[in-house]
Formats: C-alpha cells, structure tokens, sequence
C-alpha cells in the first residue's frame, strides 16, 4: 500500500477514533460503558469504517457525512466480536491483542455490553447523520437488517450449528456471506447511499462488497491457520479445534489462496469498468489478498 493511501485511510480512522470516544461516554452505571469501551476502542484495523468513510467520500468529495454511520458499524462489529469470543461461542481468550471481554468484566457484562452497543449504534445513525430523512431512514434500516436474524445473526447461528459436521458449499458460502459479508455490504452501500450513488453505481459497489466480504473471511480463515497471536491479536488455530468448516478445511489452503486471489482481482476490476475512481478501495481489496501471503 502507498504512503498517500496509508495517509488518507490513518485520517479516516483517526476520526473514527475520535468520535467513538466521544459518543461513548462514561456515565452511570460505569461498568457497562467501560466495558462498551474496552472493546470499542481497543484498536481494530477499523476496515468496515474507513470504507464507509471512502465511498461516500469518492462519491461526494465529503466523508463527514457518514461518520456517525460508519462509527454505528463499527460498534456492530465490535458488538458482533465481543459475542463471538464468549465462552458459548468461540470461546475465545484474546482480541486485538488483549484480554477478551467477558474474561476482563465477566460473562453477563460482555452479553450486556454487546446488547448496549447493538442499541446504541443506531440511536448515534438517528442523533447525529446529517441527511434527509428518507435517506436515513433507508440506511437504518439497511443496518438493522444487517445486525440481525436475516443476516449476520443467521451466519453465526449457522457457523456455530455446522461445527463438527459435513458441509456442502452452499452451506459455507451462506456463513461467510452472513456473518462476514454482511457488514462489509453494509459499509460500503451506506457510504454510497449517503454520498448519493445512483442506481448503477450502487448496484456496482454492492457487488465490489460481496466479493470483498467473502475476500476477507476467507483471508481470516487462512490467518488462523498460518499466523501467531502476536500478529493475529487472537489465538490462532482455533478453526480446527472446534471442528470448523472454513475455505481452508473446505479447500484445502492452495485452492483458497486462488480464490482469495481471484476474488481480489474481480472486485478491482469491478471498480474499474464502472469508473469508481477510488485509489483507497482498490488498495484495500489488494491489501486482503496481501495478507496471506
Ligand atoms: C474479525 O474482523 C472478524 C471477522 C469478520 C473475520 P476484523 O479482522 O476486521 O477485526 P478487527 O476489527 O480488525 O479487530
Ligand atoms: C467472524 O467469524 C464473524 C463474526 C464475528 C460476526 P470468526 O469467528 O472467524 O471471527 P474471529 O476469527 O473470531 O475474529
Ligand atoms: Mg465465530
Ligand atoms: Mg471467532
Ligand atoms: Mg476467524
């Protein structure tokens, strides 16, 4: 990646950062906005912001816009991470290179802080979104489809329900599409819709976010295959263990290489032949592919 890229993608972040802190403040009873915060501000490549923030940005020439949006998905990701990890989930110890949540405030304030935050991201969407109402409208809606049993939820549940069984491919790429994809999807056409794509260029960035969505799952599959907790932020080799099937069990890690690839490529090219000129977008569909390698 660029310098100029690295550049624009630290300023998207660096105010995220900044309005995360300020949305989440402490008040009573503390306990559960800390812990709201420990796992909101803990870090994160924060890759579902920054692309909300690039593509209304590459389509209006103004990201502020989505800013509140984009933090919104950003506390569902964290909510979606701090749920995963739990003892009934993944049952995971690290994240983002530090304690989970429920092993730093205890199981019923990770559930609970995971609830606030699915709460709490849309009332930031209704509070703070500059638009129209009809636009917001649509992208709140577009959210809570999102966060719930239709998408992201049904991904988890199958995800959890397939562990130690057969698999056909359908099944996989349901998971991956769910649990993954849909906040990629998300991220991007809320970006879009509130810098005012119209129809054929939101329809061309949707199907840029599907291929991503399913780019960056399988990348994560891989990584927890091939990488250390220092890179990776959380214990590797989980996969296996629990008897999942992920795009390397499935694949094999040769065959999954060339998708991701692939995958990669296509959405690249899918920005191209419809003049979606945003240098961001297409480093960060490189920097997927990148990562395994
Ligand atoms: C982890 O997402 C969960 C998956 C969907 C694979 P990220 O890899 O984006 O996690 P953070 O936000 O950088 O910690
Ligand atoms: C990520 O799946 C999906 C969600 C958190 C919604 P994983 O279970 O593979 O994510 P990691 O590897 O724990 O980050
Ligand atoms: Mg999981
Ligand atoms: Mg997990
Ligand atoms: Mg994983």
């Amino acid at each position: 990646m660029n310098d100029n890229i690295k550049t624009k993608i630290n300023e998207y972040k660096e105010a995220v950062n900044k309005k995360l802190d300020e949305y989440l403040k402490i008040q009573y009873p503390e306990e559960i906005w800390e812990s709201m915060r420990y796992s909101v501000l803990s870090g994160g490549k924060r890759i579902r912001p920054v692309m909300a923030l690039e593509t209304c940005n590459v389509l209006s020439g103004n990201y502020e816009k989505a800013l509140p949006a984009a933090c919104a998905i950003e506390m569902l990701h964290c909510q979606s991470l701090i749920h995963d990890d739990l003892p009934c989930m993944d049952n995971d110890d690290y994240r983002r290179g530090k304690l989970t949540n429920h092993k730093v405030f205890g199981e019923s304030t990770a559930v609970l802080a995971g609830d606030a935050l699915l709460s709490f991201a849309p009332q930031m969407i209704i509070q703070h979104t500059k638009c129209e109402d009809s636009i917001k409208l649509k992208i709140l809606e577009e959210f809570l489809i999102s966060a719930g049993a239709e998408k992201l939820i049904a991904g988890q549940v199958v995800d959890i329900a397939s562990e130690g069984k057969q698999i056909n491919k359908e099944t996989l790429d349901f998971i991956h599409a769910n649990k993954t994809g849909a906040l990629f999807k998300l991220s991007i056409r809320t970006g879009a819709i509130l810098g005012g794509a119209g129809e054929k260029t939101l329809s061309a960035l949707t199907e840029f976010s599907e291929k991503l969505g399913l780019a960056f799952q399988i990348s994560d599959d891989i990584l927890d295959e091939t990488a250390t907790l220092d890179t990776l932020g959380k214990t590797p080799h989980k996969d296996k263990a629990a008897g999942k099937v992920t795009y390397l069990s499935f694949y094999g890690m040769d065959e999954a290489k060339k998708r991701l690839a692939f995958l990669c490529e296509n959405a690249c090219d899918i920005l191209k032949s419809n003049n979606i000129d945003s240098e961001v977008l297409r480093q960060i569909a490189m920097s997927i592919n990148e990562r395994v390698r």
